[in-house]
């Protein structure tokens, strides 16, 4: 027998070039070193071979057999930590569920209620909660020591130029009207603040959403009309209504709307006081002193404005007996919406 070791070596050589992966490793090995690999053959029948031959290729043949057990464990461990990787970033894995938040109930109503106008053409502006004098009281034909203010109480801030925290988003209205002349039909959400104590029905800020329309010939039936179709989108079409005279100083005449209890529909319980009726806004035509106030001319526009509180429609749309609810920011009653 004689052997050529180098070309051998060779063949090794080219083969160990091309392996890609674990199995044409586990290939190369077999050939070459498994029990009866080409160079474990050679080594078992050394003895065969000329005696010139002995020395040199079972050195060579030992050489070579240490060289690829070598090789095979370094490509081997090199395959293990390519593994390890593409398993950190397997894409095919289901991903990690992290819950989803949810906007405030308060927030879903609100954006409800301005939907609900703005599909009819109002625009959404808002006003900010820190507000002077004037439009807060003043220009919405609430004089300085009238009782009206006492109405709408208010948190004064420590400043010479007596600002204050809006008491109700009504001043969004004078902001509005400085602004802009007539065609005009506006909501107003936003944030209130009054010094009530808080119980299950008051907290000291709350949310309204305001809205009014000025034009030359705005009547009364205008404003009618608009809050009946408020009421039957937001409250069901089934829902029946009745307007209340009321006193508002920035409006006149003016008028509570009530709509037919939603948990009775008007039979009488204890959601509604055993009246069948809930009121739920406040309304009216603008009075004249307020377009006087934001500079419009005398006797040129007409037009209706409305308020409403955020958290009395929310809870009652949704049962809710306890205002302080809403500000307590527990997930399990939030979750619920
Ligand atoms: N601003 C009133 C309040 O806070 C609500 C209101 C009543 C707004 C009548 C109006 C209105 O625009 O016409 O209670």
């Amino acid at each position: 027998m004689s052997v050529d070791i180098e070309v051998i070596a060779q063949e090794i050589e080219r083969e160990a070039n091309v392996v890609t992966d674990s199995a044409s490793l586990e290939v190369l090995r077999i050939k070459y070193v498994g029990k009866k690999g080409i160079l474990s053959e050679i080594l078992s029948r050394l003895g065969d071979l000329p005696s010139e031959q002995k020395p040199i290729v079972g050195k060579r043949a030992n050489e070579l057999k240490n060289k690829i057990i070598n090789f095979i464990k370094e490509k081997e461990s090199e395959f293990k930590s390519a593994v390890k990787e593409t398993a950190k970033f397997d894409i095919t894995l289901p991903g990690t569920d992290y819950p989803v938040g949810q906007l405030h109930p308060l927030t879903q109503v609100t954006e409800e209620i301005c939907d609900i106008f703005t599909k009819i053409g109002f625009k959404i502006c808002e006003s900010p909660e820190i507000e002077t004098e004037f439009n807060n009281f003043t220009a919405l034909n609430i004089p300085l020591e009238h009782p009206s203010r006492d109405v709408f109480d208010t948190f004064y801030l420590k400043s010479q130029e007596r600002l204050l925290l809006r008491s109700h988003t009504s001043p969004g209205q004078v902001r509005v009207m400085k602004q802009y002349q007539p065609p005009l039909a506006v909501v107003v959400p936003g944030k209130v603040y009054r010094p009530d104590a808080v119980d299950a029905s008051h907290s000291f800020m709350f949310h309204q959403v305001e809205g009014f329309l000025v034009d030359e010939e705005i009547k009364f039936s205008d404003l009618k009309g608009v809050l009946t179709y408020f009421c039957r989108q937001f409250f069901g079409q089934d829902i029946k209504m009745r307007f209340r005279p009321h006193f508002f100083p920035f409006t006149e005449p003016s008028a509570e709307v009530d709509i037919s209890c939603i948990i009775c529909k008007g039979k009488g319980c204890s959601v509604c006081g055993k009246k069948g009726w809930l009121e739920i806004l406040g309304a009216g035509m603008i009075h004249p002193n307020v377009f006087k106030a934001v500079g419009y001319p005398k006797d040129k526009y007409t037009g209706f404005a409305f308020g409403m509180g955020v958290e009395r429609i929310c809870m009652l749309k949704y049962g809710i007996s306890d205002i302080r609810l809403f500000f307590e920011n527990d997930l399990r009653f939030l979750k619920q919406f």
